[in-house]
């Protein structure tokens, strides 16, 4: 990073999942798949789906409310709340600005931030040099998504896939040496058509055609997207790294966004980054998009897998098609 005044890093995480689990047998009665079929080709058992009137803003809130507390912050102290997703509540207000109503963090600004399964780390990028800056001094970083409303339940292709969720990091000053480390953040507009949802939008709004054509789900050109994410893992890592002069050997812990274990399994490889160092919980909730990563990063915290100083890669990619990496040194 350039031009920070101060390091800054993450105080504290949160997640929260419905508690709805629909698994591959529950599948299986819906769409021509199997159990089988979804495993190896995915790594999924289950995923969570939201309840009938639970929104992307309540998941958001929740893990927020989760992120504070294990940071020790008030909600009237947050100055600023990012919200990563593609599911918002509505076109508008941003869901940001429901979650600061819910959460009571009446002094906090608020945006989203539309970056594909990679939402959360742009984010936590924008949110880590806003503090060092000195703007800010606690930024609440959100991912959260409701995939299931925008999954086309008759499409096997996709609506094995995805999963509902949230995640969420309070960013803050951290000791020198500590926190962001560097990031490597990036998109290829051009690809943007491999992962799309139509209608909806000032391009294509709602109409009865939009919706007699399933314009309105999840669109997705899955082999095209598989070779991107298994090329852009290795190559968004190994610049991040660069960056802050480590290499993949320095890593102790990877946090890659859970799409599929094969793309996770491959970049791995292809990095040279053992297993045990890996935290994988595709199979307990499919691909939750911009929730992925922070979930997965609760995940390892609460399982004790980071610990002081360690470096830990964050990793994304997405719809636009997007990428984004962090390497922080762990701790405050
Ligand atoms: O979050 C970021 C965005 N998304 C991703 O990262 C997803 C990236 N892509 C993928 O993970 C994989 O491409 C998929 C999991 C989506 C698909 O796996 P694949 O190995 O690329 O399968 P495929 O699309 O090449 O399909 C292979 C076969 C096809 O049958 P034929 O044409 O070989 O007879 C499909 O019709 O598997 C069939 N198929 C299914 N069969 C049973 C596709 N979906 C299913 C299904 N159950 N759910």
């Amino acid at each position: 990073m350039t031009k920070q005044v101060r390091a800054a890093g993450i105080w504290g995480t949160g997640s929260a999942v419905p508690e709805k689990v629909l698994t591959n047998a529950d599948l299986e009665k819906m769409v021509d798949t199997s159990d089988e079929w979804i495993t190896t080709r995915t790594g999924i058992k289950e995923r969570r789906i939201a309840a009938e009137g639970e929104s992307t803003s309540d998941l958001a809130a929740a893990a927020g409310r989760q992120a504070l507390k294990a940071a020790g912050v008030e909600a009237e102290d947050v100055d600023l709340i990012i919200v990563a997703t593609v599911t918002p509540d509505m076109m508008f207000p941003a869901t940001s600005c429901l979650v600061q109503m819910k959460l009571g963090a009446s002094k906090a600004a608020t945006f989203d931030l539309s970056a594909g399964c990679s939402g959360f780390v742009y984010a936590l990028d924008v949110a880590a040099r806003c503090v060092a800056s000195g703007g800010y001094d606690r930024v609440l970083v959100i991912g959260a998504e409701i995939l299931s409303r925008i999954t086309d339940w008759t499409d096997r292709s996709t609506c094995v896939l995805f999963g509902d969720g949230a995640g969420a990091a309070l960013v803050g000053p951290v000791s020198e040496g500590r926190g962001l480390l560097s990031s490597d953040l990036g998109a290829e507009g051009a690809q943007g058509h491999l992962l799309t949802l139509p209608a909806g939008g000032s391009l294509l709004p709602p109409s009865i055609e939009t919706v007699e054509g399933r314009k309105h789900y999840i669109c997705m050109q899955g082999n095209d997207v598989f070779k991107f994410a298994v090329r852009i893992m290795e190559e968004t890592t190994l610049t991040a790294l660069r960056n802050c002069g480590l290499g993949p050997e320095d890593i102790d812990v990877f946090i890659p966004h859970q799409a599929n274990i094969r793309i996770i399994d491959a970049a791995i490889k292809r990095l040279g980054i053992p297993k045990e160092k890996v935290l994988v919980n595709v199979d307990k909730y499919g691909n939750t998009s911009a929730a992925s990563v922070p979930i997965a990063l609760n995940e390892a915290l609460q399982a004790d897998m980071i610990k002081d100083d360690d470096v830990v890669a964050l990793v994304g990619f997405g719809a636009g098609l997007t990428w984004a990496s962090a390497i922080l040194r762990w701790g405050r």
